[in-house]
């Protein structure tokens, strides 16, 4: 939800800040944006913007004449939250006076209260956006000459503003300072040699230097070329808190890969290898969940356990709350973290609230996390983004380690999410009920999915073969059952997303209330009819659909020779139990909806409307 980049130090930095907003588009594409401060001349800072991709913008500097370049600067890549997608209103932004320029992601809640007060002192707006009042503000109390510097000017600002924000700020009368701050949204503080880059995530900063600062809620920093200083915005000093990112630049480039999601798809056995390495131990029978050791006893005692996200977190969580039940033995219930925040849940003792989110960031799934750990829930985390906001709200989590997922649809990030809730319900079967040999088969079983996905990704021409027959159709039902209900949501929603075509995802005995008048000769129906305790159910399901002229696509297990007679296309995935039947089913569909897209001719890794991390409500 908006990518920021920011630079102080020796080096010219307009390649920089292109490079750093070509690694953040995945957060937001309608525009992109930058403001420098030109090395030479009259020192001005000059701004660069346009509605359209970074490549737009990249294309606008070259055409620009003086070149625009210098060692101070910001940028912005947008998705729009205030106003339309404008030149205008593209970051970044100044005030009238053109004395301070703002990039920022988030939203100012109050700043029509704002932006009134200020049109009372006489100050002029020329845009829609709730970051121009920021600016505007910011401004009104700058005066260096009377001790409110850049630094005090924000920090005074961000004392009246309500909602989020990360920010980066430069004046026009100070060319050797950097202002950043955060509440809510992510940003980051990367150290280099003399120099700094600032960034809403850690890819935009690897190529320069590993070393990063992380800021709290409510962080000010203002950086020079001869250092930094950190605070809050009431001007109390704080000390800065340095990690090593743990990003290679392997991992966030395309190696020879058409399209991310692609990528993506097809890292999925080493990612989920590595989500598992070390956690496994055979010989004692156990998970071993460093990230849960402290709390295992209060884990243990644990009575219900709510487990929330949003988008394909949330259809993650849902085969969460199958596990749970089932392996953990434990009542679980999922939910869409924009409804259990406004909620007013009941939280007994021994409730713990599970916040799945691949960013780290959603804003609803932390909202949701921090209501129910108030009223006195653990909370924990399944989380990709090492060192992002909700794994350090959190009081215990496991990490994914997917490496960084780029692709705005997200894939090895919901298979990530799936082992590690896995993994979770095992760590507490094994103290719960289930003895030392029953979670080491299930354990066995569980390190053989990365072979049955490699398997499964080998039929990735078969699949292009069968999406293309039916490209033409708009609307495509996907049914499943019990593990594999979430597994067909899931599928419906990769397809929706990137290649527009309108799908749903239900429970397979749903459709006869209803889904199923939309059925006629021709729209594709898919189901996941993989064996299983509900297997002859679903067979029925798939009759109902075959006597309406649907037209049956069966994800089966291999071996299911009786399946051919009913459906007209089948994917075969190698045999393994029921709940781990979902990491292995969700392949196939991930390759349709891919291949859709490319057929249709989308953006795959950036579809249209959409961000990767969605840090407003
Ligand atoms: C956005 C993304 C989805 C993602 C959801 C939750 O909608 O487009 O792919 O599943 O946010 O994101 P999170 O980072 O919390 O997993």
């Amino acid at each position: 939800m908006c990518g920021i980049i920011a630079y102080i130090g020796n080096r010219p930095c307009r390649d920089i800040l292109i490079e750093g907003l070509k690694r953040l588009e995945y957060r937001g594409y309608d525009s992109a944006g930058v403001a420098i401060t030109c090395t030479g001349g009259d020192g001005s800072t000059r701004i660069c913007k346009t509605v359209g991709r970074v490549a737009d913008l990249e294309a606008k500097l070259d055409a620009d004449e003086p070149k625009l370049d210098g060692t101070l600067g910001l940028a912005h890549t947008r998705w729009a939250t205030h106003g339309a997608v404008t030149d205008p209103n593209t970051h970044p932004h100044t005030d009238d006076t053109g004395t301070i320029c703002l990039v920022h992601n988030g939203i100012i809640e109050n700043y029509q209260s704002l932006k009134k007060l200020l049109e009372e002192k006489g100050r002029v707006f020329r845009t829609e956006t709730d970051t121009e009042v920021l600016a505007t503000l910011i401004s009104e109390l700058y005066d260096p000459d009377h001790g409110m510097d850049l630094e005090a000017a924000v920090q005074a600002a961000l004392r009246e503003v309500t909602g989020a924000y990360a920010i980066a700020a430069i004046s026009s009368k100070d060319p050797d300072t950097l202002v950043v701050a955060r509440k809510g949204s992510p940003l980051i503080v990367g150290i280099g040699n003399g120099e700094y880059i600032v960034a809403s995530d850690g890819s935009a900063i690897i190529s320069h230097t590993s070393r990063a600062m992380t800021l709290d809620d409510y962080s000010v920093v203002r950086l020079s070329r001869d250092g930094l200083r950190t605070s809050t915005i009431d001007n109390v000093e704080l000390s800065p808190k340095v990690m090593q990112l743990e990003i290679e630049l392997g991992e966030i480039e395309l190696g020879g890969f058409e399209h991310y999601m692609r990528k993506e798809i097809f890292e999925q056995p080493r990612a989920l290898r590595r989500t598992m390495s070390g956690r496994l131990d055979m010989n004692e029978g156990c998970v071993v969940l460093g990230g849960l050791q402290t709390h295992a006893k209060e884990l243990v005692r644990s009575r219900r356990v709510i487990i929330c996200g949003q988008g394909t977190a949330l259809n993650a969580g849902m085969i969460g709350e199958y596990l749970f039940e089932d392996l953990a033995k434990l009542p679980t219930e999922v939910e869409y973290a924009s409804e259990l925040r406004y909620r007013n849940p009941l939280i007994e003792e021994g409730t713990v609230v599970i916040a799945v989110s691949q960013s780290g960031e959603t804003a609803d799934t932390l909202a949701a996390l921090h209501e129910v750990m108030d009223r006195g829930a653990l909370g924990l985390g399944v989380i990709n983004v090492v060192g992002s906001t909700i794994s350090r709200d959190t009081d215990a989590g496991v990490y994914l380690r997917v490496g960084p997922e780029i692709g705005v649809a997200s894939t090895k990030a919901f298979t990530g999410q799936v082992t590690v809730l896995t993994m979770m319900a095992l760590f507490l079967a094994r103290r719960r009920m289930m003895s030392g040999t029953e979670v080491t088969a299930f354990m066995r079983e569980l390190e053989r999915v990365p072979d049955h996905i490699e398997k499964t990704l080998e039929q990735d021409d078969a699949i292009r073969t069968l999406t293309e027959k039916y490209i033409h159709r708009e609307n495509w039902l996907f049914l499943g059952r019990g593990y594999n209900y979430p597994t067909a949501m899931e599928g419906a929603l990769k397809l929706k997303e990137i290649s527009y075509i309108h799908a749903e995802g239900m429970p397979a005995a749903e459709m006869k209330h209803g889904p199923i008048a939309l059925i006629d000769d021709g729209m594709p129906v898919v189901f996941i009819a993989t064996q299983g305790a509900q297997y002859d159910k679903v067979v029925s399901n798939i009759e109902e659909v075959r006597s309406r002229g649907g037209h049956v696509i069966a994800v089966a297990t291999e071996g299911d020779e009786d399946i051919r007679r009913l459906a007209e296309d089948v994917i075969y995935i190698p045999p393994c139990p029921e709940p781990l039947s979902p990491l292995v089913a969700v392949v196939p569909l991930q390759l349709i909806a891919y291949h859709a897209a490319v057929l249709r001719d989308k953006d795959v890794d950036k579809p249209r409307n959409l961000a990767k991390s969605v840090t407003v409500e």
